[in-house]
Protein backbone atom coordinates (compact mmCIF):
# COMPACT_ATOMS: atom_id res chain seq x y z
CA UNK A 1 0.00 0.00 0.00
CA UNK A 2 0.50 3.83 -0.91
CA UNK A 3 -0.35 6.30 2.10
CA UNK A 4 -0.24 10.11 1.68
CA UNK A 5 0.26 12.07 5.33
CA UNK A 6 -1.32 15.43 4.88
CA UNK A 7 0.69 18.24 7.11
CA UNK A 8 3.94 19.13 8.27
CA UNK A 9 4.34 19.04 12.43
CA UNK A 10 5.58 16.88 15.10
CA UNK A 11 2.65 15.48 14.80
CA UNK A 12 2.69 14.37 11.14
CA UNK A 13 6.30 13.02 11.28
CA UNK A 14 4.84 10.72 13.97
CA UNK A 15 2.03 9.39 11.98
CA UNK A 16 4.21 8.97 8.96
CA UNK A 17 7.16 7.02 11.18
CA UNK A 18 4.31 4.93 12.38
CA UNK A 19 3.27 3.96 8.79
CA UNK A 20 6.60 3.37 7.77
CA UNK A 21 6.78 0.83 10.28
CA UNK A 22 3.91 -1.26 8.83
CA UNK A 23 4.65 -4.61 7.00
CA UNK A 24 1.74 -3.36 5.05
CA UNK A 25 3.04 -0.11 3.98
CA UNK A 26 5.39 0.12 0.37
CA UNK A 27 5.91 3.91 0.62
CA UNK A 28 4.69 7.22 2.87
CA UNK A 29 4.42 10.24 1.08
CA UNK A 30 3.87 13.81 3.04
CA UNK A 31 2.49 17.07 1.87
CA UNK A 32 4.83 19.04 2.01
CA UNK A 33 6.40 17.05 5.40
CA UNK A 34 9.94 18.76 6.36
CA UNK A 35 13.35 17.82 6.67
CA UNK A 36 13.15 15.16 9.65
CA UNK A 37 9.68 14.14 7.78
CA UNK A 38 11.62 12.48 4.63
CA UNK A 39 13.85 10.54 6.68
CA UNK A 40 10.59 8.28 6.89
CA UNK A 41 8.48 9.76 3.86
CA UNK A 42 8.85 10.90 0.46
CA UNK A 43 8.24 14.64 0.75
CA UNK A 44 5.62 16.42 -1.71
CA UNK A 45 6.18 20.25 -2.42
CA UNK A 46 1.95 20.71 -2.41
CA UNK A 47 0.36 22.49 0.28
CA UNK A 48 -2.74 21.61 2.67
CA UNK A 49 -5.10 22.84 0.88
CA UNK A 50 -4.42 22.74 -2.35
CA UNK A 51 -7.00 19.98 -2.76
CA UNK A 52 -6.56 19.48 -6.57
CA UNK A 53 -3.64 19.04 -6.56
CA UNK A 54 -3.06 16.61 -3.60
CA UNK A 55 -5.57 14.58 -5.09
CA UNK A 56 -4.25 14.32 -8.91
CA UNK A 57 -0.72 13.35 -6.73
CA UNK A 58 -3.21 10.65 -4.94
CA UNK A 59 -4.39 9.45 -8.42
CA UNK A 60 -1.48 9.53 -10.24
CA UNK A 61 0.41 7.66 -7.79
CA UNK A 62 -2.38 4.98 -7.02
CA UNK A 63 -1.95 6.08 -3.17
CA UNK A 64 -4.41 3.47 -1.03
CA UNK A 65 -5.35 5.91 1.28
CA UNK A 66 -4.66 9.66 2.63
CA UNK A 67 -4.77 10.70 6.06
CA UNK A 68 -5.03 14.35 7.26
CA UNK A 69 -2.67 15.60 10.17
CA UNK A 70 -3.91 19.79 11.05
CA UNK A 71 -7.51 21.13 11.01
CA UNK A 72 -7.32 23.75 8.24
CA UNK A 73 -7.85 21.37 5.69
CA UNK A 74 -10.37 19.17 7.21
CA UNK A 75 -12.37 22.38 8.03
CA UNK A 76 -11.90 23.63 4.50
CA UNK A 77 -13.99 20.48 3.06
CA UNK A 78 -10.36 18.60 1.80
CA UNK A 79 -12.57 14.98 3.15
CA UNK A 80 -15.75 15.50 0.73
CA UNK A 81 -13.24 16.77 -2.22
CA UNK A 82 -11.74 13.34 -2.05
CA UNK A 83 -14.48 11.74 -1.43
CA UNK A 84 -16.40 13.24 -4.81
CA UNK A 85 -12.76 11.74 -6.13
CA UNK A 86 -13.56 8.44 -5.18
CA UNK A 87 -10.43 8.39 -3.13
CA UNK A 88 -10.34 6.98 0.39
CA UNK A 89 -9.56 9.68 3.28
CA UNK A 90 -9.27 9.42 6.99
CA UNK A 91 -10.36 12.37 8.82
CA UNK A 92 -14.15 14.02 9.18
CA UNK A 93 -16.12 15.62 6.47
CA UNK A 94 -16.30 19.62 6.62
CA UNK A 95 -20.04 19.46 8.55
CA UNK A 96 -18.63 17.33 10.95
CA UNK A 97 -15.43 19.34 11.17
CA UNK A 98 -17.09 22.10 12.46
CA UNK A 99 -17.32 20.49 15.77
CA UNK A 100 -13.85 22.05 15.83
CA UNK A 101 -14.06 24.98 13.50
CA UNK A 102 -17.13 26.55 15.09
CA UNK A 103 -17.12 26.43 18.85
CA UNK A 104 -20.73 27.61 18.80
CA UNK A 105 -21.25 24.42 16.60
CA UNK A 106 -19.98 22.48 19.35
CA UNK A 107 -20.94 24.00 22.83
CA UNK A 108 -25.17 23.81 20.93
CA UNK A 109 -23.99 20.33 20.23
CA UNK A 110 -22.94 19.73 23.54
CA UNK A 111 -25.90 21.44 25.24
CA UNK A 112 -28.36 19.54 22.77
CA UNK A 113 -26.62 16.03 23.96
CA UNK A 114 -26.88 16.39 27.62
CA UNK A 115 -22.66 16.51 27.15
CA UNK A 116 -21.06 18.14 30.44
CA UNK A 117 -19.76 21.76 29.85
CA UNK A 118 -19.11 25.23 30.88
CA UNK A 119 -22.41 27.63 30.75
CA UNK A 120 -22.14 29.79 28.04
CA UNK A 121 -23.28 32.92 25.71
CA UNK A 122 -22.72 33.80 22.27
CA UNK A 123 -22.92 36.66 20.60
CA UNK A 124 -22.72 37.96 16.51
CA UNK A 125 -23.03 41.75 17.61
CA UNK A 126 -20.13 43.37 19.95
CA UNK A 127 -22.87 45.23 21.57
CA UNK A 128 -25.04 42.59 22.52
CA UNK A 129 -21.74 40.93 24.08
CA UNK A 130 -20.71 44.13 25.89
CA UNK A 131 -24.13 44.74 26.77
CA UNK A 132 -24.32 41.03 28.71
CA UNK A 133 -20.91 41.93 30.07
CA UNK A 134 -22.36 45.05 31.93
CA UNK A 135 -23.71 42.48 34.54
CA UNK A 136 -20.51 40.40 34.74
CA UNK A 137 -18.88 40.80 37.96
CA UNK A 138 -15.89 43.30 38.25
CA UNK A 139 -13.28 40.72 39.22
CA UNK A 140 -15.16 37.19 38.09
CA UNK A 141 -13.25 35.01 35.86
CA UNK A 142 -14.73 34.45 32.85
CA UNK A 143 -13.46 32.96 29.12
CA UNK A 144 -13.70 34.61 25.87
CA UNK A 145 -13.69 32.49 23.31
CA UNK A 146 -13.45 33.45 19.21
CA UNK A 147 -15.67 31.05 17.21
CA UNK A 148 -13.39 30.01 14.35
CA UNK A 149 -10.28 28.21 14.34
CA UNK A 150 -7.63 30.74 15.58
CA UNK A 151 -4.25 28.10 15.76
CA UNK A 152 -4.40 28.04 19.46
CA UNK A 153 -4.76 31.79 19.81
CA UNK A 154 -8.81 31.93 20.19
CA UNK A 155 -9.40 31.57 23.92
CA UNK A 156 -8.69 34.74 26.06
CA UNK A 157 -8.75 33.92 29.66
CA UNK A 158 -10.08 36.75 31.68
CA UNK A 159 -9.47 37.78 35.40
CA UNK A 160 -12.92 40.01 35.50
CA UNK A 161 -15.36 42.24 33.62
CA UNK A 162 -12.73 44.84 32.19
CA UNK A 163 -10.28 42.18 30.95
CA UNK A 164 -13.52 40.23 28.78
CA UNK A 165 -14.53 43.79 27.71
CA UNK A 166 -10.86 44.59 25.63
CA UNK A 167 -11.07 40.48 24.92
CA UNK A 168 -14.78 41.22 23.05
CA UNK A 169 -13.32 44.34 21.57
CA UNK A 170 -10.26 42.99 19.95
CA UNK A 171 -11.86 40.02 18.88
CA UNK A 172 -14.96 41.89 17.61
CA UNK A 173 -13.86 45.36 16.28
CA UNK A 174 -10.50 45.30 16.14
CA UNK A 175 -10.43 41.72 14.77
CA UNK A 176 -7.24 40.88 16.28
CA UNK A 177 -8.17 37.22 14.81
CA UNK A 178 -9.35 37.86 11.50
CA UNK A 179 -12.83 35.90 10.91
CA UNK A 180 -12.31 33.33 13.26
CA UNK A 181 -13.36 36.30 16.17
CA UNK A 182 -16.33 37.54 13.97
CA UNK A 183 -18.63 35.70 16.46
CA UNK A 184 -17.33 34.98 19.86
CA UNK A 185 -18.28 32.80 23.37
CA UNK A 186 -18.53 34.39 26.78
CA UNK A 187 -18.21 31.30 29.04
CA UNK A 188 -18.36 30.39 32.52
CA UNK A 189 -14.27 30.01 33.56
CA UNK A 190 -13.54 27.02 34.78
CA UNK A 191 -10.15 26.46 36.80
CA UNK A 192 -9.08 22.38 36.84
CA UNK A 193 -6.34 19.78 35.29
CA UNK A 194 -6.84 19.07 31.75
CA UNK A 195 -6.85 15.67 29.82
CA UNK A 196 -6.56 14.81 26.28
CA UNK A 197 -9.02 11.53 25.56
CA UNK A 198 -8.43 10.97 21.82
CA UNK A 199 -10.65 8.36 20.12
CA UNK A 200 -10.34 6.54 16.74
CA UNK A 201 -13.59 6.95 15.04
CA UNK A 202 -15.90 5.18 12.42
CA UNK A 203 -18.87 7.25 13.07
CA UNK A 204 -20.58 4.74 14.48
CA UNK A 205 -18.37 3.10 17.82
CA UNK A 206 -14.86 4.28 18.81
CA UNK A 207 -11.63 2.75 20.20
CA UNK A 208 -9.90 4.89 22.84
CA UNK A 209 -6.34 5.72 23.01
CA UNK A 210 -4.79 6.34 26.58
CA UNK A 211 -5.57 9.52 28.42
CA UNK A 212 -2.23 11.89 27.91
CA UNK A 213 -1.99 16.02 29.23
CA UNK A 214 -0.29 18.41 26.89
CA UNK A 215 1.65 21.76 28.73
CA UNK A 216 0.55 24.51 27.23
CA UNK A 217 2.55 27.07 28.64
CA UNK A 218 6.40 28.04 27.76
CA UNK A 219 8.04 27.80 31.10
CA UNK A 220 7.77 25.41 33.95
CA UNK A 221 5.25 24.85 36.59
CA UNK A 222 2.57 26.56 33.96
CA UNK A 223 3.82 30.04 33.57
CA UNK A 224 3.93 32.18 30.56
CA UNK A 225 2.39 33.00 27.07
CA UNK A 226 0.49 30.07 25.87
CA UNK A 227 2.04 27.52 22.77
CA UNK A 228 1.34 25.23 20.66
CA UNK A 229 2.08 22.71 23.15
CA UNK A 230 5.61 22.57 24.95
CA UNK A 231 5.03 18.78 25.99
CA UNK A 232 2.87 15.81 26.61
CA UNK A 233 2.54 12.13 28.57
CA UNK A 234 0.58 9.63 28.76
CA UNK A 235 -1.10 7.51 30.19
CA UNK A 236 -1.50 10.28 32.70
CA UNK A 237 -2.02 9.29 36.17
CA UNK A 238 -5.08 11.25 36.60
CA UNK A 239 -6.93 9.48 33.79
CA UNK A 240 -7.82 6.75 36.67
CA UNK A 241 -9.98 3.67 35.59
CA UNK A 242 -13.17 5.32 37.34
CA UNK A 243 -12.83 8.62 35.61
CA UNK A 244 -12.29 6.90 32.34
CA UNK A 245 -15.60 4.78 32.81
CA UNK A 246 -17.11 8.87 33.10
CA UNK A 247 -15.62 10.10 30.47
CA UNK A 248 -16.62 7.21 28.48
CA UNK A 249 -20.12 7.57 28.93
CA UNK A 250 -19.48 10.95 27.59
CA UNK A 251 -17.87 9.82 24.74
CA UNK A 252 -20.89 7.60 23.97
CA UNK A 253 -22.70 10.60 23.94
CA UNK A 254 -20.53 12.53 21.29
CA UNK A 255 -20.69 9.45 18.84
CA UNK A 256 -24.66 9.05 19.08
CA UNK A 257 -24.53 12.93 18.68
CA UNK A 258 -22.56 12.60 15.54
CA UNK A 259 -24.54 9.76 14.04
CA UNK A 260 -27.49 11.97 15.17
CA UNK A 261 -26.64 14.26 13.26
CA UNK A 262 -25.76 12.34 10.04
CA UNK A 263 -22.20 13.49 10.16
CA UNK A 264 -19.47 11.58 8.30
CA UNK A 265 -17.20 11.33 10.54
CA UNK A 266 -14.48 8.81 10.07
CA UNK A 267 -10.82 9.68 11.68
CA UNK A 268 -9.33 10.99 15.07
CA UNK A 269 -11.60 12.88 17.68
CA UNK A 270 -9.93 14.49 20.59
CA UNK A 271 -11.93 15.42 23.21
CA UNK A 272 -10.17 18.04 25.38
CA UNK A 273 -11.68 17.43 29.11
CA UNK A 274 -11.33 19.49 32.22
CA UNK A 275 -12.01 18.76 35.36
CA UNK A 276 -14.74 20.77 37.13
CA UNK A 277 -13.35 19.72 40.78
CA UNK A 278 -14.26 16.10 40.50
CA UNK A 279 -16.46 16.13 37.64
CA UNK A 280 -15.39 16.23 34.12
CA UNK A 281 -16.32 18.81 31.83
CA UNK A 282 -16.03 18.83 27.95
CA UNK A 283 -13.66 22.09 26.90
CA UNK A 284 -13.39 21.40 23.19
CA UNK A 285 -13.44 18.90 20.39
CA UNK A 286 -10.48 18.71 18.11
CA UNK A 287 -11.47 16.40 15.13
CA UNK A 288 -7.66 15.16 14.31
CA UNK A 289 -4.87 14.04 16.35
CA UNK A 290 -3.25 16.55 18.88
CA UNK A 291 0.19 17.84 19.08
CA UNK A 292 2.25 17.27 20.88
CA UNK A 293 -0.05 14.90 22.26
CA UNK A 294 0.27 12.38 19.23
CA UNK A 295 4.23 12.19 19.48
CA UNK A 296 3.48 11.04 22.92
CA UNK A 297 0.54 8.45 22.09
CA UNK A 298 1.87 6.68 18.45
CA UNK A 299 5.02 4.59 20.39
CA UNK A 300 2.56 3.04 22.52
CA UNK A 301 0.43 1.99 19.71
CA UNK A 302 1.42 -2.10 19.88
CA UNK A 303 -0.22 -2.66 16.44
CA UNK A 304 -0.13 -1.85 12.71
CA UNK A 305 -1.54 1.63 12.48
CA UNK A 306 -2.77 0.49 8.67
CA UNK A 307 -5.59 -1.81 10.37
CA UNK A 308 -6.91 0.79 12.12
CA UNK A 309 -6.99 3.30 9.30
CA UNK A 310 -8.54 0.26 7.39
CA UNK A 311 -11.17 -0.20 9.99
CA UNK A 312 -11.80 3.20 10.46
CA UNK A 313 -12.43 3.90 6.56
CA UNK A 314 -14.41 0.40 6.35
CA UNK A 315 -16.82 1.22 9.42
CA UNK A 316 -15.14 -1.94 11.23
CA UNK A 317 -13.78 -0.72 14.43
CA UNK A 318 -16.55 -2.84 15.88
CA UNK A 319 -14.55 -6.16 15.08
CA UNK A 320 -11.07 -4.48 15.76
CA UNK A 321 -8.88 -4.83 18.72
CA UNK A 322 -6.72 -2.05 19.79
CA UNK A 323 -3.43 -3.31 21.25
CA UNK A 324 -1.72 -0.76 23.50
CA UNK A 325 2.04 -1.27 24.97
CA UNK A 326 1.93 -0.77 28.86
CA UNK A 327 4.51 2.00 29.09
CA UNK A 328 4.66 5.57 29.61
CA UNK A 329 5.59 8.04 27.27
CA UNK A 330 6.91 11.22 27.55
CA UNK A 331 7.59 13.99 24.98
CA UNK A 332 9.25 17.00 25.72
CA UNK A 333 9.20 20.18 22.77
CA UNK A 334 11.99 21.96 21.90
CA UNK A 335 11.57 25.23 20.83
CA UNK A 336 13.48 28.02 19.10
CA UNK A 337 14.44 31.05 21.65
CA UNK A 338 11.72 33.94 21.56
CA UNK A 339 8.70 31.34 20.99
CA UNK A 340 6.14 31.61 20.90
CA UNK A 341 6.71 35.48 19.84
CA UNK A 342 9.07 36.07 17.59
CA UNK A 343 12.21 33.65 16.61
CA UNK A 344 15.13 33.41 14.18
CA UNK A 345 15.11 30.47 12.12
CA UNK A 346 18.40 28.70 10.21
CA UNK A 347 20.07 27.61 13.25
CA UNK A 348 22.06 24.24 13.04
CA UNK A 349 20.66 21.78 15.10
CA UNK A 350 23.10 19.62 16.94
CA UNK A 351 23.53 16.11 18.66
CA UNK A 352 21.01 14.29 16.62
CA UNK A 353 23.52 11.18 16.11
CA UNK A 354 24.14 11.19 19.95
CA UNK A 355 20.21 10.49 20.32
CA UNK A 356 20.11 6.64 22.09
CA UNK A 357 16.61 5.32 23.52
CA UNK A 358 14.49 7.98 22.15
CA UNK A 359 12.81 9.22 19.05
CA UNK A 360 12.83 12.62 17.73
CA UNK A 361 10.00 13.77 15.86
CA UNK A 362 10.97 17.14 13.82
CA UNK A 363 8.10 19.76 14.25
CA UNK A 364 10.11 22.67 12.67
CA UNK A 365 12.98 21.18 10.75
CA UNK A 366 14.77 21.70 6.94
CA UNK A 367 17.48 20.01 5.45
CA UNK A 368 20.24 22.63 4.32
CA UNK A 369 23.66 21.29 3.22
CA UNK A 370 23.09 18.22 4.28
CA UNK A 371 22.29 19.22 7.56
CA UNK A 372 18.93 19.51 9.58
CA UNK A 373 18.31 23.74 10.55
CA UNK A 374 15.63 24.83 12.76
CA UNK A 375 12.89 26.54 10.42
CA UNK A 376 9.97 27.00 12.61
CA UNK A 377 8.76 28.08 16.37
CA UNK A 378 8.30 23.91 17.74
CA UNK A 379 11.48 22.58 16.40
CA UNK A 380 11.56 18.81 17.86
CA UNK A 381 9.96 16.66 19.63
CA UNK A 382 11.72 13.90 21.78
CA UNK A 383 10.10 10.87 22.94
CA UNK A 384 11.04 8.23 25.13
CA UNK A 385 9.13 5.01 26.66
CA UNK A 386 9.66 3.18 29.87
CA UNK A 387 7.49 0.82 32.16
CA UNK A 388 7.72 3.92 34.50
CA UNK A 389 6.95 7.24 34.46
CA UNK A 390 10.15 8.11 36.12
CA UNK A 391 12.05 6.45 33.88
CA UNK A 392 10.70 7.68 31.03
CA UNK A 393 11.41 11.13 32.35
CA UNK A 394 14.85 10.58 33.03
CA UNK A 395 15.42 9.04 30.03
CA UNK A 396 13.86 11.95 27.79
CA UNK A 397 15.87 14.40 29.36
CA UNK A 398 19.00 12.95 29.10
CA UNK A 399 18.75 12.58 25.36
CA UNK A 400 17.07 16.31 25.18
CA UNK A 401 20.24 17.36 26.92
CA UNK A 402 22.35 16.13 23.89
CA UNK A 403 20.42 17.90 21.15
CA UNK A 404 21.21 21.66 20.69
CA UNK A 405 20.91 24.59 18.73
CA UNK A 406 21.39 28.32 19.04
CA UNK A 407 18.42 29.86 21.11
CA UNK A 408 17.22 26.39 22.02
CA UNK A 409 14.41 26.25 24.80
CA UNK A 410 12.37 23.80 26.29
CA UNK A 411 10.25 23.10 29.65
CA UNK A 412 12.08 21.10 32.27
CA UNK A 413 9.25 19.93 33.99
CA UNK A 414 6.98 18.07 31.10
CA UNK A 415 4.76 15.07 33.05
CA UNK A 416 5.61 16.43 36.43
CA UNK A 417 2.36 16.12 37.37
CA UNK A 418 2.44 12.10 36.77
CA UNK A 419 5.27 11.98 38.92
CA UNK A 420 4.49 14.13 42.24
CA UNK A 421 0.65 13.52 41.80
CA UNK A 422 -0.12 16.58 41.93
CA UNK A 423 -3.36 17.01 40.19
CA UNK A 424 -3.23 20.82 39.08
N1 LIG B 1 -2.47 19.85 21.98
C1 LIG B 1 -3.59 20.61 21.63
C2 LIG B 1 -4.00 20.50 20.23
O1 LIG B 1 -3.52 19.69 19.49
O2 LIG B 1 -4.87 21.25 19.82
Amino acid sequence: MKVLVVGSGGREHAICWKFAKSSKIEKVYCAPGNGGISQVAENVDITVDDFNRLADFVKVNNINFTFVGPEIPLSLGIVDYFKERGLRIVGPSKGAARLESSKIYSKKFMRKYGIPTAEYNSFSNVNDALKFLESWEANKKVAVKADGLAAGKGVYMCSGREGAVNAVKQMMDEKVLGAAGTNVIVEEYIDGPELSYLVFTDGETYCAMPASQDHKRINDNDKGLNTGGMGAYAPAPLATEELNKEVDTIIRKVIDGIKAEKLDYKGVLYIGVIMNGSTPYVLEFNCRFGDPETQAILPLLDMDFVDICTAVLDKNLANLKINWKKDFSVCVVLASGGYPESFKKGFEIKGLENIKDAIVFHAGTKIENEKFVTSGGRVLGVVSTASDIKNAIDKVYSNVSMINFEGVRYRKDIAWRALNGKQD
